[in-house]
């Protein structure tokens, strides 16, 4: 059962997906040592480019922090992307650059010119949107996405337009709750990706992280089955809802 995950946390492999669960108080630990994995696995197999783009919101505060304190990642080839970003100033507590600014940026030696922040409080939210699609490698070699309660991921939301987005890779978006405005990398950037990686904790991830994974695939009502293919790092709470309920201790048998 092959794994991307270094930790014994246990992995139930079903085609095309691998799912890990994981007590609480092993989540971020495990993202770390996850993500730390797939880049030098990445780095061993392409030695050219090495690209990571990160998710927002709070869950992946934690494993951004430990990931910064894992050893021999070549942080100096390692390009950031993101993939979704509020449209407020980049200091501003609710921009998922800050977020990721504080936990990790700052933390490892990664040259300025290697991150690409997306401006989403550039008021041409197109010409931004433009601007990013034309910093992005053609495939991302490595994708943090976390979800919504109602099934989002990055700034694809629920009905929204930028989920049937076939085309373009980088679009304007609109969220249902402050910040509203955003920008977002669109359906082709994640099914593209080389590795996914989805983040989810807590009972209020539940339903939408059932849905996500077993429910009849219908990414327009939620898009975070567009990222079914990938790695799963869930808690205990995140994956209560699941069909095969890991036993006490988030390790499933067998
Ligand atoms: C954003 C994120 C978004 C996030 C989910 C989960 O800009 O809000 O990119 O897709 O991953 O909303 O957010 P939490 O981790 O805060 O629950």
């Amino acid at each position: 059962m092959a794994s991307n995950v270094e930790e014994p946390g246990e992995v139930r492999d079903v085609p095309d997906q691998e799912i890990v669960v994981v007590r609480e108080a092993e989540f971020d630990r495990t993202v770390a040592r996850a993500l730390a994995h797939a880049l030098r696995a990445k780095k061993a197999e392409d030695r050219s480019s090495l690209s990571l783009a990160l998710a927002g919101g709070g869950t992946p505060r934690g494993g951004y922090e430990q990931l910064a304190e894992q050893p021999d990642i070549p942080w100096e080839q390692v390009e950031i992307f993101f993939g979704d970003e509020r449209a407020v100033p980049p200091n501003d507590s609710e921009s998922n650059y800050r977020m990721a600014f504080e936990s990790l940026l700052s933390r490892v030696t990664i040259p300025e010119a290697n991150v690409h922040r997306m401006v989403a409080e550039q008021p041409d939210r197109e010409a931004a949107a433009r601007e990013y699609e034309m910093a992005l490698p053609g495939t991302l070699s490595v994708l943090v996405l976390g979800i919504g309660e109602d099934g989002h991921t990055a700034s694809l939301f629920p009905g929204g337009r930028p989920v049937t987005e076939g085309a373009r890779r980088v679009v304007p978006a609109e969220g249902p709750a402050s910040p509203r405005q955003r920008l977002t990398i669109t359906p082709p950037v994640i099914l593209g990706a080389r590795q996914i990686f989805v983040l989810a904790r807590g009972e209020r991830k539940a339903a939408a992280v059932q849905r996500a994974l077993e429910g009849p695939l219908d990414p327009t009502t939620c898009p975070a089955q567009l990222a079914r293919n990938g790695t799963w790092i869930l808690d205990e709470e995140a994956a209560r809802g699941l069909s095969r309920q890991p036993p006490k201790g988030g390790h499933r048998d067998g």
